[in-house]
């Protein structure tokens, strides 16, 4: 059966991308976009279009009737650095903005759920390198605390009432199309704006933190081979593990020399560098690979190539 979805925090950074990508599979009118606010304009006038908020249970059960919405992905949420700010509100909603959509799934009014996980869910007493699928789990973040609490919550739905819920553990994304929020990732994004505005930039985290990243394409590419996969493939149900690219702000910014020789780079480390400090450093996704054929596409090179020219950078 084609799904009918609705998108919840679609004018966020992955979600317009994943909006747009869905549409074109399974058509613009299959695929409702919602969000708190009009936030992206071009998006919101791409298809249709809700103003919703992902804390109110009531707001989402009206517009899943209204729609007659089969699957739901719960993209809003307040990212790691703005959490740390605002640690009620990113409670708040990164919790029930999932409890409504997970009880939605209980109680059969959709078929199934995606809901993202973050590298984040791991800590500083986490093996750093390759961290495996399962392993010592003790975030230190208001963000990571409620991704692996999240993460419990989907594994305790689907096995107590067979709620077809799937996740990802994406690292930080990088893409050229919608900004981030708030996230201690954002930086692999922000250096090549300023690459190519001013020639420099300086970075939060300082030149040796290495944290896995991944580009937007290839996450969105993940995202929908999971939501594809035959159910019973799917032998995780609290979220996979995702590998794409390990490097740190150093290794970024010679990549970017190689294309804009004056580049130069130099580090401010601010409270972002704690956080970083307590994530893994690579990823080892090997479920992810033998369970639903994951194979990430796009290693540092490539994701510099695109950014730069996506953003408009002639030499
Ligand atoms: N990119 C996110 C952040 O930095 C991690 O999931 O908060």
């Amino acid at each position: 059966m084609t799904p009918k979805i609705l998108i919840i925090g679609a004018c966020g950074q992955i979600g317009s991308e994943l909006t747009l990508t869905l549409r074109d599979i399974y058509g613009t009118s299959r695929v409702i976009a919602s969000d708190i606010r009009k936030s992206n304009p071009e998006l919101a006038a791409s298809g249709p279009f809700e103003i919703l908020d992902a804390t109110d249970k009531e707001q989402i059960g009206s517009c899943i009737d209204k729609h007659g919405i089969t699957d739901v992905y719960l993209m809003a949420a307040m990212l790691s650095a703005t959490a740390e700010k605002y640690p009620d509100k990113a409670w708040d909603l990164n919790m029930n903005s999932l409890f409504h959509v997970l009880d939605f799934a209980r109680d059969k009014k959709i078929k199934k759920v995606f809901w993202p996980s973050s590298i984040a869910v791991f800590g500083p007493g986490t093996p750093k390198e390759q961290t495996p699928q399962q392993t010592i789990m003790e975030p230190s973040t208001v963000y990571g605390i409620s991704k692996l609490a999240g993460e419990r919550w989907c594994e305790y739905y689907y096995k107590n009432y067979g709620v077809d819920v799937r996740s990802i553990r994406y690292p930080g994304l990088i893409s050229w199309k919608t900004s981030p929020g708030g996230g201690t990732t954002d930086y692999a994004i922000d250096i090549y704006h300023q690459a190519i505005e001013k020639g420099s930039y300086e970075c939060f985290l300082d030149e040796n933190t290495t944290l896995p990243m991944m580009y937007m394409d290839d996450a969105i590419r993940a995202t929908i081979s999971l939501m594809q996969a035959e159910s019973n493939s799917i032998k995780i149900r609290s979220s996979y593990n995702l590998s794409g690219v390990s490097f740190n702000p150093g290794e970024l910014a010679k990549t970017i020399q190689k294309h804009i020789p004056g580049f130069s780079i130099s580090y401010k480390p601010d409270f972002r560098q704690k956080i970083a400090d307590s994530w893994p450093g690579s990823i080892d996704d090997s479920p992810a690979r033998t369970q639903w054929g994951w194979k990430a596409g796009f290693d540092l090179e490539a994701i510099t190539e695109e950014m730069l020219s996506n953003l408009n950078f002639s030499s």
